[in-house]
């Protein structure tokens, strides 16, 4: 898969791509490319936002730059899915993560400051995605997320491909939350660990687990 990210602070990942689950297929299932939106910019001295239309604090996210970069990187041929990350767009859930994971090229853009030209949302962008109903400075971390909750559904990217298959949210548990889990020491300052997961027995762990799950989601 390939995942473009368009941002003005392009090494806000260099963090993360040191870490798995994105440096376990970074390379070979996926490949980040990110773009920064000055080395496109039609106009002088690396300007990429102008002020607001109508008056108004803070700097928008110029059209003609966004669509320079997207021209300079796809000519004709963008990619079917390019995704604004806004905070008024369709909140990030786990459904959509996996929508997104089955693409083979995503396009992911993200502003800061006021944010987009809305001609960017309208004609540029073929969705918005929020990754919560709350505002963030930029969209460096939204991308981060949907970037992060993508590759570890990627072969390869954790150790089992066991965790990913049941976790909440995942099919198997119904979309529900995942049973608790516990490590050694089996006891701790009194705090004992549910004697079921002790016994061996795993139809009774299973049964154990899956009635914890139902119970949590209801919740
Ligand atoms: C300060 S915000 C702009 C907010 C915009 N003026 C508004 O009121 O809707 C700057 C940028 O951060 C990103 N951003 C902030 N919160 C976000 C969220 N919850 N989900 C996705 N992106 C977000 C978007 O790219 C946004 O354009």
């Amino acid at each position: 898969m390939q995942i473009d990210v368009f941002t003005l602070v392009p090494h806000a990942f260099a963090w993360m791509t040191e870490q798995r689950p994105l440096a376990a297929v970074l390379g070979t299932e996926l490949d980040l490319r990110l773009f920064s939106y000055r080395d496109f910019t039609p106009l002088r001295s690396g300007q990429v936002d102008d002020d607001p239309y109508g008056g108004g604090a803070g700097m928008v996210l110029r059209v003609d730059v966004v669509d320079a970069a997207l021209q300079a990187v796809y000519g004709d041929e963008p990619p079917r899915r390019v995704v604004a990350l806004s905070p008024q767009g369709r909140q990030l859930a786990q459904q959509l993560v996996e929508e997104l994971a089955a693409e083979e090229r995503l396009c992911l853009l993200s502003a800061r400051f006021e944010g987009f030209d809305e001609r960017i949302v309208e004609h540029l962008a073929t969705e918005s995605v929020s990754i919560g109903p709350y505002v963030l400075s930029g969209g460096e971390l939204p991308a981060m997320v949907v970037v992060d909750a993508i590759a570890r559904r990627l072969p390869g990217a954790l150790g089992s491909e066991e965790s990913a298959r049941v976790e909440t949210f995942s099919e198997e548990l119904d979309r529900g939350a995942e049973y608790p889990q516990y490590t050694r020491p089996a006891e701790y300052r009194g705090w004992r660990v549910p004697d079921v997961l002790l016994s061996g027995d795993h139809g009774r762990i299973e049964t154990w687990r899956r009635t914890q799950s139902r119970e949590r989601s209801l919740s």
